[in-house]
């Protein structure tokens, strides 16, 4: 699909320019998000903008109204998030066209996001479609039961896991991450579950928003993810966020029973036919609900 170059200005009932966003954007656009009540400080934005792009809206004289950020996976997927239009500056058409840029330059991959109930009618519009739902799982854990099956090595996760931990990640997600993975384990945590010497899981945790959070988790079935997810509540005991597939409702009722509260749940939509996931690994927490 192909739409007029980004650079216009399209006339409404206000006047807004759509452009790439600016290091220089990032504190504006931390406003905007915080306005809208969503957790993310600036190093959370500068995370997510590291590895992906950036759109801003702009109105005539020259204020910052809506984000769209978009990160590519190879040539055939993506998954965008961070859009958010300055409530004052909602219903003329400002959402829709930041959505459309990064359909443009998405091209032709398939790209996942996860809707809000007032996001999920403008996705809709322009062709997204309901794949799962996720849920929100956050707080600080009070009662960590420990899953260890006798079964399963667990090991903690370094740049050496890098190359097969990706693979896992690939066949679970439907497309290659590698340098999201790569981003998050360098500077944090995370850990590997082997069976007869097989890598059969991995999870990661780094600080974001209001304390911790998990994601990626990837496992050949639901009580290796628990097993993994235990873990994780071990390494930082703090306030903690998991975004977890809806129909995942051992490792729900696992978070519940660790302290962890059911906030939120939201549609998984994707643009396109492709990433299909594999049957014999899944994802159990996205890496954000932006990311994926
Ligand atoms: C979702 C959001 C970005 C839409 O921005 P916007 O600039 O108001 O959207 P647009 O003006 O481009 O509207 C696009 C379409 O969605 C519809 N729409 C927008 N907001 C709507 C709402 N709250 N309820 C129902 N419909 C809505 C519009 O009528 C329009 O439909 P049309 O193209 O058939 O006329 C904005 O409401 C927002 O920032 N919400 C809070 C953050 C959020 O939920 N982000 C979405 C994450 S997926």
């Amino acid at each position: 699909m192909r739409y007029p170059s980004l650079e216009s200005t399209v006339k409404q009932s206000t006047e807004f320019t759509v452009r790439r966003m600016q290091p220089e954007d990032r504190d504006t656009a931390v406003r905007l998000t915080q306005a809208e009540g969503w957790p993310h400080r600036r190093e959370d934005w500068d995370f997510h903008c590291l590895l992906g792009q950036g759109w801003i809206a702009s109105t005539a004289d020259g204020a910052m109204v809506g984000t769209i950020l978009w990160w590519s996976y190879g040539s055939a997927a993506g998954a965008a998030g961070l859009l958010v239009v300055d409530r004052r500056y909602r219903g003329n058409g400002i959402g829709r066209r930041l959505i459309e840029a990064i359909i443009d330059e998405a091209g032709p991959r398939t790209v996942q996001s996860v809707a809000t109930r007032s996001g999920i009618r403008v996705l809709g519009a322009l062709g997204f479609r309901k794949i799962g739902m996720v849920q929100q799982w956050q707080g600080v854990p009070s009662a960590i039961i420990i899953e260890e099956p006798t079964d399963l090595i667990l090991r903690t996760a370094d740049q050496t896991s890098l190359p097969s931990l990706c693979e896992l990640d690939e066949r679970a997600f439907g497309a290659k991450r590698f340098e999201l993975l790569a981003s998050i384990l360098t500077q944090n945590d995370g850990v590997l579950a082997e069976k007869d010497g097989q890598l059969v899981g991995f999870g990661l945790i780094r600080p974001a928003g209001r304390g911790m959070v998990i994601g990626p988790v990837v496992a050949s079935d639901e009580s290796i993810a628990k097993t993994i997810v235990s873990r994780l509540l071990t390494i930082d005991a703090s306030f903690t966020r998991i975004d977890i597939p809806a129909n995942a409702n051992g490792l729900a009722e696992y978070l519940q029973q660790s302290g962890l509260i059911l906030v939120d749940q939201a549609p998984v939509l994707k643009l396109g036919e492709g990433m299909s996931s594999g049957q014999s690994v899944r994802s159990f927490a996205m890496a954000s609900q932006s990311l994926g």
